[in-house]
């Protein structure tokens, strides 16, 4: 009897909890924005002008810095009020104590956001951007993502300067390196995959972080791939081929934007209303936070749109960019702007709002230190599952450029001469934008092939060759963190010694490339070639008759033809992180079938830039006449790339059958449906990247030879079949017209399916109307 009372009474107090529960439930979670708008309405309400402009003003405190101006009187300020965010500072305690001051000595007790450029990684470091986008596998992005929001999260940050969305077609700008390459569709998925990997949709977590889609806009478009340089695009192609990533972002729900350095069409980003008020906030919607980029307000002056930083920062402010990043014009002329009647209280109040809210958003005025979690911060950082997902993730990223003969795989025994400024070399493995990942812990080529193969193979080593023997250069690189050492002795002398090494073993490996600085910002090259003598070291190479295989490091797509033709493989391997040296010998030695495929065109020469894949006919299409004269080509170089857009080969071979359609002739929203039976016939199990590309054959204006539409990566057994089904539907076939207008056209279209963008089969279909 007494059991069963207290039975009843549990049961009582439960019916009450969970009546409760569902009474607060409505209110808190159907209207989470309303209490939140409620929050800060009451936070501004109690706000002075001054305490708002200072959410406005964010400052770098440490190092890493990427312009000239290091935030002055950082803690005084944090202590008036006078600062809403810090970057570059990072681990649980140095964020802890900032962080303190500001919500136990301000008046407001607001706390701070704290970001960072965790690029491609935080601790552990995965492959560049443009690596990671060569892995064609969104769940790999995604999981890249996801772990340096784990890591960052844990040590301290809540904020990311990432993903770089930035479309890039000129391999001389440094910052293709950053981002995914040349293709809109494709960058779009990449956008969508990092911000669900930091985000996940769900801010209010201590393992997430916000997100920041950068640079807005057109950076990748800097005319002659000059850093910083200006841009100047039709809004047709704007829309098209350059914005589409960003807006992917803003769909994904990006918390934050950044602004870019350059101008649009004679107007800076940074200060530009149509595209930050109109088209970021009307248009597409975006209700978070826009900060801008580096010292950009106050360079706006250089630009030459104002006289000083009183007129450029009313400029800013009223375009659209809430927060100031380092250059505190926001700080030293808001208030005399509202006084003088240039700006409101309500434009000042807007971007206020924005920068709560994303603190709100990320649960930092309930617990304003849940990102500076010691315990977590140790058990989370470069812990195991996180290396081996990095080793995966690099080895992915890896792209098989050539394979005579079957030189690769090699076999795990006898001497290999492995010879090049990065075959020993732990810095550059990680990268430009490496964050805090710290390259003393990164495996180098050297060690990568001992581990994988258990030291049953006899390395002769060489370096070779210096990145550059250029001083000035290597003392620029080396104010930076290049760490380059250089080897004093004569070029010639160091190449013999290779040659004598090269010669006492089976096989070449030369790892060569770019040093990580000569890529990333402010690192554009108008030379793409191999940098110094290191072209050189290979052609002796070459001459000993051993097989020669080349291992590249890049950030950028470079000129190779004499590689090309001459070595016996190329393997490009980006710069993979930290993990880097034991992905590569897991894909030297077979370990791993290689898989990826690149992202950005590789041109023959320099001067064939921009190159990419879908530009358009002309009128006079080159097809080959070779005494036809007028036509759009070069007189001293094919109009061919070297490698061209998605290519990348396996240690197996592929067989494609022709596509098939389920009809020829479709009605719009009817979806077409296209099958290919896809076959591993070679020797070894592999994946392969199936790419599906449109053409529209005629339109209201005129459209590029093919765009990347689909994909998919399949895992084929070797002599196993697959068919590959793709679905097209309306929306594929959507462009925008000279009036802006975004729809499909009734035509032609042809359907290419294959395994790069070059070696495709084609079928065709009509639209009717
Ligand atoms: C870069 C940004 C970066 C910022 C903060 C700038 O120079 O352009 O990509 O997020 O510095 O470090």
């Amino acid at each position: 009897m007494k059991l069963s009372f207290s039975f009843l009474l549990l049961s009582c107090i439960l019916l009450v909890f969970s009546a409760e529960a569902q009474k607060k439930k409505p209110t808190t979670a159907a209207n989470p924005e309303q209490a939140m708008n409620a929050f800060v309405r009451d936070l501004m309400a109690k706000m002075t002008l001054e305490e708002k402009i200072g959410q406005l003003n964010l400052v770098s405190v440490g190092f890493d810095v990427t312009g000239p101006i290091v935030s002055q009187n950082v803690e005084e300020n944090i202590r008036k009020g006078l600062v809403g965010g810090v970057f570059n500072t990072f681990t649980p305690v140095a964020v802890r104590k900032l962080q303190e001051l500001a919500v136990k000595q301000t008046r407001l007790h607001i706390p701070l956001l704290f970001g960072y450029d965790v690029v491609h990684g935080h601790k552990t470091i995965l492959p560049i951007p443009l690596g990671l986008a060569a892995t064609w596998d969104m769940a790999a992005i995604e999981r890249s993502a996801r772990i340096a929001a784990e890591e960052s999260s844990a040590d301290g940050l809540n904020w990311v300067y990432s993903p770089m969305v930035d479309i890039a077609r000129d391999p001389r700008w440094g910052r293709i390196a950053e981002g995914s390459g040349e293709d809109t569709w494709y960058g779009a998925q990449v956008a969508k995959a990092m911000v669900k990997g930091y985000q996940e949709n769900d801010l209010a977590r201590d393992n997430t972080v916000m997100a920041c889609v950068k640079h807005f806009a057109l950076y990748g478009a800097a005319e002659a791939g000059r850093d910083y340089n200006t841009v100047d695009m039709s809004l047709q192609r704007m829309f098209q081929e350059y914005l589409p990533p960003y807006k992917a972002a803003i769909d994904a729900g990006v918390g934050s934007v950044m602004t870019s350095f350059n101008e649009i069409n004679g107007v800076p980003a940074t200060a530009n209303p149509w595209l930050l008020n109109d088209l970021l906030r009307k248009q597409w919607g975006f209700k978070g936070l826009v900060v801008t980029d580096y010292t950009a307000i106050n360079e706006l002056v250089a630009h030459g749109i104002g006289k000083n930083e009183y007129e450029v920062g009313q400029q800013a402010l009223a375009a659209g960019s809430d927060m100031d990043m380092v250059g505190e014009v926001y700080l030293k002329n808001l208030g005399k702007l509202v006084k003088d009647g240039k700006l409101s209280t309500a434009q000042i109040d807007a971007a206020c709002q924005r920068v709560l809210e994303a603190k709100y958003k990320l649960g930092l005025f309930t617990d304003p230190y849940r990102y500076a979690n010691e315990k977590r911060a140790k058990a989370t950082i470069l812990k195991k599952a996180f290396i081996s997902d990095a080793r995966d993730i690099a080895r992915k990223s890896m792209v098989l450029l050539k394979n005579e003969k079957n030189v690769l795989p090699l076999k795990k025994s006898g001497t290999i001469a492995l010879i090049g400024p990065l075959a020993r070399n732990q810095r550059d493995m990680i990268g430009n934008w490496s964050a805090a990942g710290d390259w003393k812990r990164a495996v180098s080529v050297e060690q990568g092939i001992k581990t994988v193969t258990g030291g049953k193979v006899n390395i002769a080593y060489a370096k070779g060759a210096n990145f550059t023997d250029d001083t000035l250069l290597i003392r620029r690189l080396n104010a930076h963190g290049g760490e380059l050492k250089i080897d004093k002795r004569a070029p010639e002398e160091m190449i013999q010694e290779a040659v004598k090494v090269a010669l006492t073993a089976d096989v070449v490996v030369a790892v060569v490339g770019e040093s990580q600085g000569m890529t990333g910002e402010a690192a554009s090259r108008a030379d793409i070639g191999l940098p110094g003598r290191q072209l050189d070291l290979l052609k002796a190479l070459k001459q000993t008759g051993k097989p020669l295989v080349v291992v590249l490091m890049n950030g950028r797509p470079l000129t190779l033809p004499w590689e090309q033709n001459n070595a016996d493989a190329i393997l490009e391997t980006w710069f993979a992180g930290t993990e880097a040296g034991n992905a590569i010998a897991d894909v030297l030695f077979g370990d791993y079938n290689p898989s990826g495929k690149i992202t950005a065109t590789f041109p023959q020469v320099v001067g064939q830039v921009p190159i990419y894949y879908s530009h358009k006919t002309t009128g006079r299409p080159y097809g080959g006449e070779l005494l036809d004269k007028y036509k759009s080509r070069y007189l001293d170089v094919s109009n061919e790339p070297l490698f061209p857009f998605g290519f990348g080969l396996s240690y197996t071979t592929f067989n494609y059958s022709k596509p098939q359609l389920n009809k020829t002739t479709f009605r719009p929203n009817e979806p077409v449906e296209v099958k290919v039976d896809v076959k591993n016939t070679g020797n070894f199990d592999g994946e392969e990247v199936v790419q599906l590309y449109i053409q529209d054959l005629v339109g209201s204006v005129t459209r590029p030879v093919k765009e990347l539409k689909n994909f998919q990566k399949i895992f084929l057994k070797k002599g196993e079949t697959r068919t590959v089904t793709f679905k097209i539907t309306s929306e594929d076939l959507k462009f925008y017209n000279n009036q802006l207008q975004y729809g499909y056209e009734p035509g032609d279209f042809k359907v290419f399916v294959g395994t790069n963008s070059r070696d495709v089969q084609e079928v065709g279909f009509t639209l009717t109307e």
